[in-house]
């Protein structure tokens, strides 16, 4: 006589996700700066991703090779492609989910702020066309500096009558990434049994990882919490100089943007209890804009997480970012005004 099959936790979780993907509606997504170093990886990650009906690739440059590419892979998304400012209608309508990581990265010795004078006009550029041709999409920006890139999509949102702050997320899910497999290492477990918040921005000291919250607990004397702290602040440099002169993190931001362009399908789909670090406007601090732990839902950013009890050093870290968090904020909002 045949046993009954009993399904692990872990075997039923999977299979009420594939049942989620095979009944949720399909949704077209658009990489903008698809061609580039993050662009390319993460269009390939999205598309093998099975709530993608349709991956609509942009770029000034190289998108047909990267569409004829991706498009020889066997999985169900219509891969499109347009190039340019007169094809970015084309690669907009019809949009759920438009993902930005257009603009140009660091080199060794710059700060993401040296990147606001050119990629400041590319994410005005591109969410003026957003305004115009998928008002209703989800945006996630990935372009830096993200503490003054947010801001800019906002102001030109809110001047196009289009703008909807549960919808605009600043993508600053990689900083998640890496305290996650740092925090790990240190508690000698694999990165998915592990939980570390973190808040702020997305800049040097901007970034708060409150390490004090992480799970599993590991003991931390302070001056090792604070290395620790110091270590995810400066991650995004040490590959800036690791590449010496050839960019920034491309591979790991991808992977970190197609989890998080995952659960923003997943909660638009009507899956429930999806969250995600986020970059967004919030009331969570006397700053207009914050990352915090956020919960998705079907029409974006559903509750905003509050920042939960901070050890000594970490409420230190939280004074002394807000300086420079706000003067960004204010530059983005700023550059908006200006109509430059
Ligand atoms: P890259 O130079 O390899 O690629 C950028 C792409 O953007 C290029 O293909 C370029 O042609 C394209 N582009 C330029 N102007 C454009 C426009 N007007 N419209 C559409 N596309 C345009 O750079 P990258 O390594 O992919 O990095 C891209 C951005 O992402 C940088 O600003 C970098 O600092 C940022 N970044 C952010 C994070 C984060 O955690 N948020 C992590 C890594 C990198
Ligand atoms: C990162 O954190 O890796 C990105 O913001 C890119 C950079 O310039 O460090």
């Amino acid at each position: 006589i045949d046993q009954p099959q009993v399904l692990s936790e872990r075997e039923v979780a999977s299979i009420e996700r594939q049942q989620t993907a095979m009944s949720a509606p399909k949704a077209k997504v658009a990489v903008l700066g698809a061609g580039g170093g993050i662009g390319q990886p993460l269009a390939m990650l999205m598309k093998m991703n099975p709530l993608v009906s349709d991956l609509s690739l942009y770029d000034v440059v190289g998108t047909p090779g990267v569409a004829a590419d991706l498009a020889h892979i066997d999985t169900a998304a219509k891969v499109t492609c347009a190039t340019g400012p007169e094809e970015l209608s084309k690669a907009l309508y019809g949009c759920h989910l438009v993902i930005i990581p257009a603009g140009v990265p660091r080199k060794p010795g710059m700060t993401r702020d040296d990147l606001f004078n050119i990629n400041a006009g590319i994410v005005q550029g591109l969410c003026e066309g957003i305004s115009k041709y998928c008002p209703k999409a989800w945006v996630a920006i990935i372009s830096n500096p993200v503490n003054s890139t947010v801001p800019i999509a906002a102001e030109v949102f809110k001047k196009a009558g289009t703008y909807d702050a549960k919808k605009l997320l600043g993508v600053s899910k990689l900083d998640v990434c890496r305290a996650k497999a740092f925090w790990a290492e240190l508690a000698g477990v694999i990165p998915a049994k592990v939980d570390v918040p973190v808040v702020g921005g997305h800049a040097g000291v901007t970034i708060l990882p409150l390490l004090s919250q992480a799970t599993p607990k590991v003991d931390l004397a302070k001056d090792k919490a604070k290395a620790l702290m110091e270590r995810i602040q400066n991650a995004g440099t040490e590959v800036v100089e690791a590449k010496a002169g050839k960019g920034s993190a491309t591979l790991s931001m991808a992977y970190a943007a197609a989890e998080f362009g995952n659960s923003c399908l997943r909660a638009m789909a009507g899956e429930s209890n999806i969250t995600e670090c986020a970059y967004i406007e919030s009331n969570v601090t006397d700053l207009p804009f914050f990352a915090t732990k956020v919960t998705l839902g079907p029409d974006g950013v559903q509750d905003v997480g509050s920042l939960g009890r901070l050890n000594e050093l970490e409420q230190e870290n939280l004074e002394a970012l807000k300086a420079e968090l706000r003067g960004s904020i204010q530059k983005g909002i700023d550059f908006v005004a200006s109509g430059k």
